[in-house]
């Protein structure tokens, strides 16, 4: 496993690439609503990240064909947007895009929840969310990497959420993907040790029910075993000396 160390004027760049990736999120949770396509979304998404000089990361990605990943209620990750597909009160939706700015990545997910929802489903989302802070709690040189995938383990499992196992976080830099893959659940090892430099997307994928995960034919969409509801949460973060900087967060978001 070769992790990437990214240099000041790279991490600069990662930066820019975060802050832009933070707005593209922000702007399009504003927007999401039940009642539009999941097409819709994607059309959006692609128009904001063009907007600030940037690609869409996504599009073309191993012939993914849009900016944007969809993933509605029971389908996990890699939902791919649809103009047949009208988004609706009682969804729950995780948006996943990501941006190229000057060659350097940012990738990012949030899920969103529209309208009514069962207090399971919302704590579901508010779980998933809560497990990437304390996961990143131990995103800092001198740690190992997985103390952060034993920390979102540890911070689920009393749930009784599925974790899924199939996916997992990654290295990003000029590339979307780069060593290290980042589980989110316990290893039997400590894995690499963590320097100042490196740049990792972290992303709980996390299911109500089993963590067991089928592919549809469409060769992208990747939904619960059991169909129940899935939600998902994802930065790109800079790991230092002191504390992680989440670079795809403006700060005192969510
Ligand atoms: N953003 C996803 C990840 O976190 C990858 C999406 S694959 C794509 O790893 F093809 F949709 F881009
Ligand atoms: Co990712």
């Amino acid at each position: 496993m070769a992790i990437i160390i990214k240099n000041a004027e790279e991490i600069e760049l990662m930066r820019e690439a975060g802050r832009i990736l933070a707005k593209v999120h922000e702007e399009l949770g504003n927007q999401v609503h039940a009642g539009m396509s999941t097409k819709d979304v994607d059309r959006i998404c692609e128009e904001l990240i063009r907007s600030y000089g940037c690609e869409p990361s996504f599009l073309g990605y191993e012939g993914y064909p849009a900016s944007v990943c969809v993933s509605v209620n029971e389908e996990v990750v890699h939902g791919i947007p649809s103009d047949k597909r009208i988004l609706k009160e009682g969804d729950i939706v995780s948006l996943d895009t990501g941006v190229i700015y000057m060659g350097y990545q940012s990738d990012a997910a949030r899920t969103h929840i529209l309208g009514e929802v069962p207090e399971s489903v919302k704590k579901l989302v508010r779980i998933t969310e809560e497990s990437f802070f304390e996961g990143i709690k131990y995103a800092k040189a001198g740690n190992h990497l997985y103390d952060i995938s034993a920390a979102i383990d540890s911070y689920i499992k009393p749930h009784g959420f599925g974790i899924v196992r199939q996916l997992t976080g990654h290295g990003i830099g000029k590339d979307m993907h780069e060593d290290p893959y980042i589980p989110n659940y316990r290893k039997l090892t400590r894995g690499p040790k963590l320097e100042a430099g490196m740049t990792l997307a972290i992303e709980p994928m996390v299911n109500l029910g089993t963590w067991k995960v089928d592919w549809m034919d469409d060769g992208w969409t990747v939904v619960t075993a059991d169909r129940k509801y899935s939600a998902h949460y994802e930065n790109t973060v800079l790991v230092t000396d002191g504390e992680p900087e989440i670079l795809s967060l403006i700060s005192g978001d969510k």
